[in-house]
């Protein structure tokens, strides 16, 4: 049985006293939370605050990106020990955002995953169609590349522990989420992808979450499919009770 996984992905959004007061209230309904795994992914400004907040209790801290080598004049970067260093568990790649802004390939993600399980860092790989390419009928092959590359060459303990997120762009800050019938389609795509890349045991072992105008309203439906495992969530998670729900509705 693969636990559940809910992550909130606060983007760039939150000074410190408002990223002590979202923390400090989804700890309050979700310290003892167990039986779904709660991450949250601050922006690195509060990974610390938000770190010691939620210390010593069940919900984990994760970054939203990190740069491949150990350290180095890479001005503006930051590097998977730093984020181990501020207890950080889970580090956000490959976020369509950062493939759209920032122009990083399935390589640079690539290289990025496998810096992160070296470091002991779970990774969160973000992969999904955009809109023009669901509407050409080249979700497949596109998710189905993005998967190949960007997990590419891992052993089987760094698979099995890679955490992927389906994140149709189309669907991400946009209010129009993917119906649970068309994301589930996707997520049994990219288990089968799994499964012929390493072994169907390993591909069974991996959870992938679903992103994309994830709410209360939609989540429960979303999370009892069958290959969804949890929720990479944006906007909803900029409200403590949004998330909240939304991790209830997980288990
Ligand atoms: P929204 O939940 O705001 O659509 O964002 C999804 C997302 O990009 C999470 O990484």
């Amino acid at each position: 049985m693969r636990k559940k996984i809910v992550a909130g992905n606060w983007k760039m959004n939150k000074l410190v006293g408002e990223a002590t007061e979202l923390a400090t209230a989804v700890k309050r309904s979700l310290a003892d939370k167990t039986d779904v795994e709660v991450v949250l992914c601050p922006p690195f400004t509060v990974l610390k605050t938000v770190g010691d907040i939620i210390a010593n209790t069940q919900v984990k801290l994760g970054a939203q990106n990190m740069h491949w080598e150990k350290e180095g004049a890479f001005t503006g970067e930051v590097s998977a020990g730093m984020l181990r260093d501020l207890f950080c568990h889970y580090v956000i790649l490959g976020h369509s955002e950062r493939r759209q802004f920032c122009h990083e390939t399935d390589a640079v993600v690539n290289r990025k995953v496998k810096a992160a399980l070296t470091a002991n860092l779970t990774p969160i790989v973000c992969v999904g169609e955009l809109l023009e390419q669901r509407e050409a009928n080249q979700t497949e092959e596109v998710v189905t590349n993005q998967v190949l590359k960007s997990l590419a060459g891992l052993d089987e303990t760094g698979f099995r522990r890679t955490v992927i997120a389906y994140e149709p762009v189309w669907a991400i800050g946009t209010g129009r989420t993917a119906s649970p019938a068309q994301a589930q389609e996707v997520h049994a795509l990219i288990r089968r992808v799994l499964a012929k890349m390493s072994n169907p045991g390993a591909a069974q072992a991996v959870r992938i979450q679903y992103g994309g105008s994830m709410k209360p309203s939609n989540a429960k439906e979303l999370l009892s499919q069958p290959d969804i495992d949890g929720g990479l969530i944006g906007g909803a998670a900029l409200d403590a009770a949004a998330f909240v729900e939304i991790v209830n509705a997980a288990g």
